[in-house]
């Protein structure tokens, strides 16, 4: 007999944990032996399309359980009465499961919800079936607006986050959309899985179908790499295959990919092979662009100089237009906040640059935030500066691609790696010490 879980793709862990947790439940007796008795509820909390469904729908059939599912979908009147009746179901069935499937949203959205009728009444059926075999498996995309109380040990003796799939698992993700699909060798899972990194399984899911869409519009027999790049640019970040802009001449596209090419050369420089895509496109009337990275470093940050170095890439677009153009552009505000946001959190965080005893911005003196603030700024300083000479080191592979930038609208890592080699590079400014 196949085993349910096989349907998860990655999460190793989480599936493992799954799997011990329905055989507890599938195998009661063998536990109660041991003096054990079965866990009594399970919270699966993430953000949309990560595999909470699918995870619980995976444990229900392992555990062999009859299960009495609860979705949001009916009046709040009615609402109320079916949520007690499918915990008064589940009881006269036990062992049995109740699921409550995206329990986050049973309130209503649209005030402090906390102690609506809708949470009182679960966490009431959850306390009338305690005595009875009666698993409670529950999914939510955030725990933040739900009571505490029902959270707490005793009504889900465990919870666990699910995060959107990264690293080998990503690319296994991407790998099975790609299956029974024309073409795709293995080295482009590697590539989309790269450009989505961070987004759910779900959204990888739909930019490869996107891609097919495309292939398909353009006649095309099979998949191509490009048809998969730009169907991840379209999900990650909005940018549709008819926007990108080729052959421009523009001031603004001119800009827009020296600004992509200054961060595409900084990160490149810091970590060779880094960069999965970068593209410049019509947004509105005027040039924007878009680099995207192999992986996106916050996740893997264990030193002060991982977030210096993920700085300094940030400040790349501004350092970029500047070398070339003499001036700094106006388009670098989410590169300013997301560096703001790093500094900040090193900061007040970690103490990286010295102890501050009031963590929280909300409650620090005036002054502590203001000699915060000075750091921040100081260390942002000099991560731009970072970027300008990196830049000027490698003036000859900067102006490569931006060049290429401007006539394709779109690059991949492989075209990267092809200008990278015509190019000398320099790495004087490569470790962080040098800021
Ligand atoms: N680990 C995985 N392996 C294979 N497919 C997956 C995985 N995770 C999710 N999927 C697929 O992604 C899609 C979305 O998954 P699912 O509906 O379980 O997400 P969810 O977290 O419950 O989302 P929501 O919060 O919107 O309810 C489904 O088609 C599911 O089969
Ligand atoms: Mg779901």
């Amino acid at each position: 007999m196949s085993n349910p879980f096989d349907k998860i793709i990655g999460y190793e862990p989480i599936r493992k944990e799954l799997e011990r947790t329905a055989d507890a439940l599938k195998n009661t007796e063998k536990y109660a032996r041991l003096g054990t008795s079965a866990p009594k509820g399970l919270l699966l909390h993430g953000e949309p399309g990560v595999g909470k469904t699918l995870m619980a729908t995976c444990l229900i059939e392992a555990s062999t359980r009859k299960a009495f599912v609860c979705r949001k979908d009916m009046p709040e009147r009615e609402f109320i009465e079916y949520i007690r009746t499918v915990f008064e179901q589940a009881e006269s069935e036990a062992p049995s499961i109740v699921f409550l499937d995206d329990l986050d949203k049973f309130a209503n959205g649209d005030e402090d919800h906390r102690n609506s009728v809708e949470y009182v009444t679960v966490q009431t059926c959850i306390d009338n079936i305690r005595s009875s075999d009666v698993f409670v498996l529950a999914t939510a995309n955030s725990l933040e607006n739900m009571p505490s109380s029902l959270l707490r040990t005793g009504r889900f003796d465990r919870d666990i986050e699910i995060n959107p799939p990264s690293g080998e698992d990503a690319v296994n993700i991407v790998r099975h959309y790609l299956k029974g699909k024309s073409f795709v060798a293995e080295a482009d899972a590697e590539a989309v899985a790269g450009i989505m990194a961070g987004l759910s399984c779900a959204d990888l899911e739909t930019a490869v179908n996107k891609a097919g869409l495309l292939a398909g519009y353009e006649n095309s027999e099979t998949i191509t790499l490009r048809h998969l790049i730009l169907g991840c640019m379209d999900i990650a970040y909005s940018v549709s295959p008819d926007s990108i802009i080729q052959g421009a001449k523009t001031r603004d596209a001119q800009l827009a990919a020296y600004h992509e090419a200054g961060h595409a050369l900084v990160s490149e420089i810091i970590c060779p092979g880094s960069v999965s895509a970068i593209c410049i496109f019509d947004n509105n009337g005027s040039a924007s662009g878009v680099t995207s990275y192999v992986s996106d470093v916050s996740g893997k940050i264990t030193e002060v100089g991982d977030v210096i170095d993920k700085i300094t890439r940030s400040m790349g677009g501004l350092a970029g237009t500047k070398h070339k153009f003499g001036i700094k552009d106006i388009g670098a505000e989410r590169d300013l906040i997301s560096a703001r946001y790093d500094i900040s959190r090193l900061i007040s965080d970690n103490a990286a640059f010295g102890f501050f005893f009031k963590q929280a911005h909300y409650d620090a003196s005036a002054e502590m935030l203001s000699r915060m603030e000075q750091i921040a700024a100081d260390k942002v300083e000099e991560c731009y500066s970072r970027a300008e000479r990196i830049i000027s080191e490698n003036d000859g592979f900067f102006e490569a691609i931006a060049k290429e930038l401007l006539k394709k609208g779109l690059l991949v890592a492989k075209d990267i790696k092809r200008i990278r080699r015509k190019n000398p590079t320099y790495e004087t400014f490569l470790s962080h010490q040098a800021v």
